[in-house]
């Protein structure tokens, strides 16, 4: 489709001899050069494949071999340490951190000594919570009741640290006086058309994003796993049916968070789904723009589009996710597709005559209006710069799609409230990147792109997936000849996958969470902790948010 390969194209990264040349000399001196030269063989070529990055990419970091270790693995030169694991203390209260971190977002503090983080926890692992395989109708109230606090989200509060060794580290302050907790025992408010009672907590609490208002959007993505649901006949793994009666539909919502007054609602407006993200835009009118996915095999993609437009005043904008329009891509038409009455594809279907059932039965409505049916949509981020939205696309293996693939969308007139955009596949996963299912996605220094993958715990390492042994994260690099490549970066420990990656401001580290290492613990017979990070020898897995940095403290090193 002619793409221009991008703004977050770092130049100067080509050797002279190649930048030289346009395209057509490039391609012709290939060819009176090719009687000369030996022809590459396929597996001279494949050094350059598989996660090893842009081969003229000088002063980058070197690509990290793809390994099997229980460790979380690194390219030479940077180091990490811990920040925050299942079960640390986070104020003064006592609150504890919950299980399986994923979304982070780094907020400034009132001086540079301090920050603070918002952590989503989007489900546990409940065998290695109990050391032991777990069956879900055998667990007491009293269980379930803990169960219920290990999910929601943290408001932690971090300090920069002066180490005895000289080195300058971000810690949790365990005191805090400002941090809280979300979990499944918080009532949350409902607000917008499909909204006007009181939901009692939140989970499945996946990806994210943050208004410019300052308040945090936590996604409810797979919420039939805690109670179970009726619409797909999903039974809970959690079996908190038990004790708990909770109506199906106060879940799969986007839930705000305004951190200074700990008020949380539920914006029903944005619909209802397997939230993995809710990705905030400003469009040309200052209208406010949420991008989100479904992540599901043969779910779609969706945009909201605010009603009123960005004041900057706070206080104005505070309610600007309450009210507006929402809509489904539709990618072979190249459009967005308004779900509403007003849309007469849904305004003459009986059920969804009303606004409120279509925010609450949203797929439904989407494939009824014409929503493109995707392979998994996950992550999705807006380059700041040239205002595209890139996509991920996990897998649906079933549907002859083993590796899933990065995406663009490109608006109309660059304009994040257009309702045509241009579509493209912009890396493919497989043997060629080396990036297999990817999911979450951030910019970093100097606008570079990066990706983690998501390869299920029951299917890593294993089939088609058994090279890449387990869930990594990648810089995504380009040419100025329109080819993407992807350099491997870190590897997670066994049965782990890399979430929430977010770049300090400043360039100096980069914050992921490692969740779920060991989650197929105890899972068959015989097997016991399938993972001992971060603490090895005998000791239980534990998601922990880590802090990655550059071991001579060089901020570009992310970014060379
Ligand atoms: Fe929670 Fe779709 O990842
Ligand atoms: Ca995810
Ligand atoms: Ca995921």
């Amino acid at each position: 489709m002619g793409f221009d390969r991008r703004s977050f194209l770092k130049t100067g990264l080509v050797t002279s001899a190649v930048t030289a040349l346009s395209r057509s000399e490039f391609a012709a001196a290939a060819v009176s050069s090719k009687a000369e030269q030996p022809v590459p063989s396929p597996h001279s070529r494949q050094k350059h494949l598989m996660g090893g990055g842009d081969p003229r990419r000088a002063g980058a970091f070197k690509p990290l071999p793809y390994t099997n270790t229980d460790e979380l693995s690194l390219a030479d030169g940077f180091s990490w340490y811990p920040l925050l694991r299942t079960g640390d203390v986070i104020n003064a209260q006592g609150d504890k951190a919950g299980d399986c971190c994923d979304y982070l977002h780094f907020m400034p503090g009132r001086n540079p000594d301090q920050a603070f983080l918002w952590v989503n926890h989007e489900y546990l692992i409940d065998n290695v919570l109990y050391g032991k395989r777990v069956v879900a109708s055998s667990k007491t109230k009293a269980q379930v009741d803990f169960e219920m606090t290990l999910v929601g989200g943290s408001y932690v509060e971090l300090t920069l640290t002066n180490e005895s060794n000289g080195s300058r580290r971000w810690r949790v302050k365990p005191d805090s006086v400002h941090a809280f907790r979300l979990t499944a025992h918080t009532p949350i408010a409902m607000v917008g058309a499909a909204g006007g009672r009181t939901a009692m907590g939140t989970m499945a609490n996946c990806s994210g994003g943050f208004t410019p208002w300052r308040t945090i959007l936590t996604a409810e993505e797979n919420f039939d796993i805690f109670y179970g649901t009726s619409e797909n006949g999903f039974r809970s793994h959690y079996g908190w049916g038990k004790y708990y009666k909770r109506s199906e539909l106060d879940y799969g919502w986007v839930v705000e968070v305004e951190p200074q007054t700990r008020a949380a609602r539920k914006l029903t407006a944005l619909g209802r789904f397997a939230h993995e993200s809710a990705t905030v835009t400003v469009a040309k009118d200052k209208r406010v723009v949420v991008y989100m996915g479904d992540d599901a095999k043969g779910e779609c993609l969706y945009k909201f589009i605010s009603k009123k437009k960005l004041t900057g005043d706070s206080r104005k904008d505070a309610d600007l996710l309450v009210e507006g329009d929402l809509y489904v891509a539709n990618l072979s038409r190249s459009e967005w597709i308004l779900l509403s009455p007003e849309n007469p594809v849904l305004g003459k279907n009986k059920k969804f005559s009303s606004l409120k059932n279509i925010l609450t039965f949203t797929r439904e409505a989407a494939k009824i209006a014409g929503g493109t049916k995707l392979n998994r949509p996950e992550d999705i981020e807006v380059d700041s710069v040239s205002g595209d939205v890139y996509f991920t696309l996990t897998n649906f293996a079933e549907a002859g799609d083993p590796y899933g693939s990065l995406n663009l969308i490109r608006e109309k007139n660059g304009d994040a409230s257009a309702l045509q955009f241009e579509f493209e596949t912009f890396l493919t996963g497989g043997l060629r990147s080396g990036v297999s299912c990817p999911d979450n996605l951030t910019f970093g220094p100097e606008n570079s792109l990066w990706v983690c993958t998501d390869m299920s715990a029951s299917a890593m390492g294993k089939a088609s997936l058994e090279r890449f042994h387990r869930n990594s994260m990648f810089r995504v690099e380009t040419d100025e000849f329109g080819s993407v490549f992807a350099r491997h970066f870190l590897q997670a420990p066994r049965d782990a996958e890399l979430t929430g990656p977010t770049f300090l401001p400043d360039g100096s580290g980069l914050f992921v969470s490692v969740q779920h290492p060991g989650e197929s613990s105890f899972s068959k017979q015989g097997v016991g902790y399938t993972s001992h990070w971060p603490d090895g020898g005998k000791s239980k897995p534990l998601s922990t948010v880590v802090c990655i940095y550059s071991t001579d403290q060089k901020s570009d090193r992310f970014s060379r």
